[in-house]
């Protein structure tokens, strides 16, 4: 398990359009290493190469349903209905806000070796997918927010992750 250190906001490497990836060699390998360790490691279901420092097209996403690997994604198509939920951030802890996205993302990404492919992910994977895919053109998620929760609404909800926690144990 090799973890790397995540950047937070304020960070220039955040605010940064990052490179396609050309040579899909084991230094990428590495890289989609040690960026799903990163995430595992920190309870995330996503990671942009940039919130590691490097400035190249590769997100990692998992919102459950296993690994997903995507290099140099494009959004193809982005359904006209839309979601709007609670979002948070590896590189904006102790935040959370509340951010409309496409309910549905059709996406082209290259895999670990450069094989072109197509997914179409919907709910909390498409909305995993655009605000990684954000972060590699330097946004954050807080730029577009509809609003930040409160300090009082993420007390509830670190109450009650306690209260389910402790459920679980009993
Ligand atoms: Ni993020």
């Amino acid at each position: 398990m090799a973890k790397r250190k995540i950047l937070t906001d304020g960070d220039p490497a955040l605010r940064k359009i990052c490179k396609p990836v050309d040579k899909f060699n084991l230094r990428l390998h590495l890289l989609l290493r040690d960026m799903a360790d990163t995430m595992y490691d920190a309870d995330g279901v996503g990671l942009a190469a940039p919130q590691v420092g490097i400035l190249r097209r590769v997100v990692v996403i998992d919102v459950g349903d296993g690994l997903v690997e995507l290099v140099n994604p494009v959004i193809l198509s982005a359904s006209e209905e839309t979601q709007t939920g609670r979002e948070g951030c590896l590189s904006v802890p102790g935040r959370a806000g509340i951010v409309t996205r496409p309910m549905r993302v059709k996406v082209r990404a290259q895999d670990r070796n450069g094989a072109w492919f197509e997914l179409e992910a919907e709910e909390l994977f498409a909305r995993a997918v655009c605000h990684e895919l954000a972060h590699l053109d330097g946004q954050l998620y807080t730029d577009i927010m509809d609003r930040e929760l409160t300090r009082e609404e993420l007390e509830a909800e670190a109450r009650e992750q306690e209260a389910a926690a402790a459920e679980e144990k009993a």
